[in-house]
């Protein structure tokens, strides 16, 4: 019997939107020059591509002249940390963290820590949220940098990140990023406003965009290193011939996410609530990770004594498509610094479970899982059907 493959695991990536397929085709059948050239199809490339430049600007709420196209939220992760920071030891040398971060920023920290910064990260509570306080009694005057994801990948968690914004601004000179991979098109974040990130990271493979696109955002032009050298592209801040039809399908992606927020956040609140009560059935069997106030997208669980592989494989059996709790450490077998922060019942830490939504789930497909699931736990229980 052939099933229906229902695909859950959005937070890893998406499938792209046909609209974006569309753009990309169209950008690179017509638009194949390179932005860089004087003559007259370069400089409709380049048209296009402020096009595209501008409208992520409009969306985020800057100047098109603080956005920067990527290969993806590493490199714009990567850029914002090394950049910024080796751009302003005359400031200081302290940057600080959370101990939750996405692999991008904590192995950017770790560098900049062989190169004689001081890191500090914030710890994080069962919910897998910051403390205002410690970020008041970490930051210091000598603090450069500040770089905090606003939503988890493992399990969602949501920082505040516009308290942590006014903490960071009244009490340093120091930039603040933030690592919107998993919320951009799912929460409101803009530049707008006093106190909100100087700077923001978007991956476009997470919004139904391309893999190996992403942007790097300014609230205003700030100092920092490039670290990509050679031809001056991007306002000479990132070299390498510019990417138009990325930025094209990018810049679309990103307006859909943002035009389908609402409709698609009712939708995974809704399909998390319904999957929260069938897992509640489980009693002490199943722990559910992400709490009711972590983002609606993910929804992150446990069974007892179970390594998640093994429930991995049980859905797929049924069709269902989930992963263990990120995708990049997926095939690692120790337990992720996410679980290990969270402080995690040891029967609860092999196992550990990611049900992410995206645009394509449907509530057929949520009833579906719902029916897998009770199957494929029951099995596990040892229960008769
Ligand atoms: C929170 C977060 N930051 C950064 C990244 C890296 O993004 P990319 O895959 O575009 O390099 C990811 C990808 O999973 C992520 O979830």
């Amino acid at each position: 019997m052939k099933v229906n493959t229902i695909y859950l695991d959005n937070s890893a990536t998406t499938k792209p939107y046909q609209e974006v397929m569309q753009t990309f085709m169209a950008v690179n059948e017509q638009y194949y020059a390179n932005p860089a050239s004087i003559h007259a199809m370069g400089v409709e490339s380049n048209a296009l591509l402020m096009r595209a430049r501008e409208q992520v600007a409009d969306i985020l709420k800057t100047e098109a002249k603080n956005v920067l196209f990527t290969s993806g939220g590493t490199e714009s992760n990567n850029t914002a940390i090394l950049g910024l920071a080796r751009a302003n030891t005359h400031k200081g040398k302290h940057v600080l963290t959370t101990e939750i971060e996405h692999l991008s920023v904590l192995e950017s920290v770790k560098q900049l820590e062989k190169e004689g910064f001081e890191i500090d990260y914030l710890r994080v509570n069962k919910q897998g949220v910051i403390s205002l306080d410690e970020l008041r009694a970490k930051i210091r005057k000598d603090t450069i940098l500040v770089s905090m994801m606003h939503v988890n990948n493992e399990m969602g968690a949501i920082q505040p990140i516009f308290e942590a914004a006014a903490i960071v601004h009244a009490e340093s000179r120091a930039a603040f990023h933030v690592d919107a991979v998993q919320s951009f098109g799912k929460l409101p974040l803009t530049f707008k406003g006093e106190d909100g990130p100087d700077c923001i990271t978007i991956s476009g493979h997470k919004i139904h965009g391309f893999k190996g696109s992403g942007v790097l955002a300014f609230r205003k032009q700030m100092q920092w290193q490039p670290y990509a050298l050679g031809g001056g592209q991007e306002f000479g801040l990132r070299s390498g011939t510019v990417a138009v039809p990325q930025a094209v399908a990018l810049a679309k992606a990103a307006r859909m996410a943002v035009e389908t927020m609402n409709d698609r956040s009712n939708n995974y609140r809704n399909w998390q609530q319904q999957l929260r009560t069938a897992l509640a059935h489980f009693g002490d069997m199943v722990h559910i990770i992400s709490t009711p106030a972590c983002a609606a997208h993910i929804l992150s669980f446990s069974v007892r004594d179970i390594k998640g592989e093994v429930l991995i494989n049980a859905l797929q059996k049924h069709g269902v498509i989930v992963s263990t709790s990120s995708a990049c450490s997926s095939k690692q077998t120790k337990t992720s610094h996410v679980v290990e922060a969270l402080n995690i019942d040891e029967h609860f830490k092999k196992g550990v479970i990611r049900v992410s939504f995206g645009a394509h789930v449907t509530s057929d497909d949520i009833a579906q899982l719902i029916q897998v699931i009770n199957t494929v736990l029951k099995e596990l229980k040892g229960e008769r059907l």
